[in-house]
């Protein structure tokens, strides 16, 4: 187990710009959300139906300085109330990285405050640690050891966390993230991108179990698979077409949407059991999900902390919060500090 952290008073500006969200973020204490801006890209990239990554980066480029003096704004602070900049590293696009990466870096050097990179999972889950509300607001806070279940647009993982800031990876997907699966199976029934609430909203009106699509268990591993749960609709989607037969997209989409919550809440009760966790914490865009929050909630074995519901997808918030646990461990790093595109959790 880590040494505990001592926890020192401190408010954080973080910086996100991995993907396709522009956000800055002031969070105090690592748990107390004072002010976030996220300005989304998604109708950008919504006629390419993914994210295209120069648009990307230039669109960054465009929003970085108005969101970072907006949350200053919010917050009514200038930078001079803040004690470190804690800003996204990695993983992510190259283009986009770069971009929050050099304003942390001139914010850093005007204001003369320190310097403090994060992985973007990593603030993933401390989404969970933070209240988008006032102090009085605070979500119980995780215990240790606890199991994190990662599930977002470019990732699906089973993290053993210790303690702050120590994981351990069991396994991950070996195929398509859990985000991206919903992304494509979106798009077979022509539903809109980003593909995650699109299903969720047709699910709500169908059946699911109209559909007994595939709940791949891997068992003797802790990685997921599916690859084969998205042929498996695809194959369905084909079938439809073939007698050109109306789609029964509803259906489709509760029945994915099932076998994918089978799939993952089994996984992880079945880690979390084996490891002898106290807590489990689901972090990532796929959090937001309302079928997968309700099953984990719905079990009693183990306390399950989920992110507030703005705070599942990209935002800065999230990194501020890993970053104050970062500042408070006495992390700063220099102006030569380069993005990392690939970055796995477990090379922290
Ligand atoms: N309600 C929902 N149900 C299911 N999936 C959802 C929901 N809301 C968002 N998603 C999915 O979450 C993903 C986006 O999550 P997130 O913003 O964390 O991804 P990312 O940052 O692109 O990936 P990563 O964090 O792995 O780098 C998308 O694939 C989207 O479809
Ligand atoms: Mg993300």
């Amino acid at each position: 187990m880590n040494d505990p952290i001592s926890l020192p008073p401190a408010r954080i500006l973080g910086i996100e710009s991995s993907c396709d969200e522009t956000a800055a973020a002031v969070v105090e204490n690592g748990r107390v959300q004072l002010a976030s801006i996220v300005a989304s890209q998604v109708d950008l990239h919504a006629k390419y139906g993914g994210v295209f990554p120069e648009v990307a980066s230039r669109q960054h480029i465009l929003s970085i300085f108005p969101v970072v003096e907006q949350v200053l704004y919010q917050a009514h602070l200038t930078l001079n109330d803040v004690d470190a900049i804690a800003v996204t590293r990695g993983p992510g696009l190259a283009g986009s990285l770069v971009v929050g990466m050099n304003m942390a870096k001139g914010l850093s050097l005007a204001a003369d405050l320190p310097l403090v990179g994060v992985n973007h999972l990593e603030g993933h889950i401390y989404s969970a640690w933070v209240s988008p509300g006032d102090v009085t607001h605070l979500p119980p806070e995780p215990k240790f050891p606890l199991l994190a279940l990662l599930v977002s647009g470019g990732h699906t993982e089973l993290n053993l966390v210790r303690g702050h800031l120590d994981y351990q990876r069991l396994g991950g997907t070996l195929d398509d993230a859990v985000g991206e699966a919903f992304d494509k199976v979106a798009r077979l029934l022509n539903l809109s991108y980003p593909g995650g609430p699109a299903i969720q909203k047709a699910a709500a009106e169908g059946n699911a179990e109209a559909f007994n699509f595939p709940r791949p268990r891997l068992e003797g591993s802790w990685n997921f698979s599916f690859s084969g749960l998205k042929t498996a609709v695809l194959r369905v989607v084909r079938e439809f077409e073939e007698k050109q037969k109306p789609l029964p997209v509803e259906n489709l989409a509760a029945s994915f949407q099932a076998a994918v919550v089978d799939t993952l809440v089994g996984k992880t009760i079945q880690a979390a059991r084996t490891f002898e966790v106290e807590n489990i914490l689901v972090a990532g865009g796929v959090s937001a999900n309302r079928a997968l929050r309700t099953a984990f909630l719905a079990q009693t074995e183990f306390p399950v902390h989920i992110p507030s519901l703005s705070l599942c997808t990209d935002n800065a918030v999230m990194i501020a919060s890993a970053g104050y646990y970062r500042y408070a461990k006495g992390q700063r790093d220099s102006l030569d500090m380069d993005v990392l595109p690939t970055w796995p959790l477990s090379q922290l």
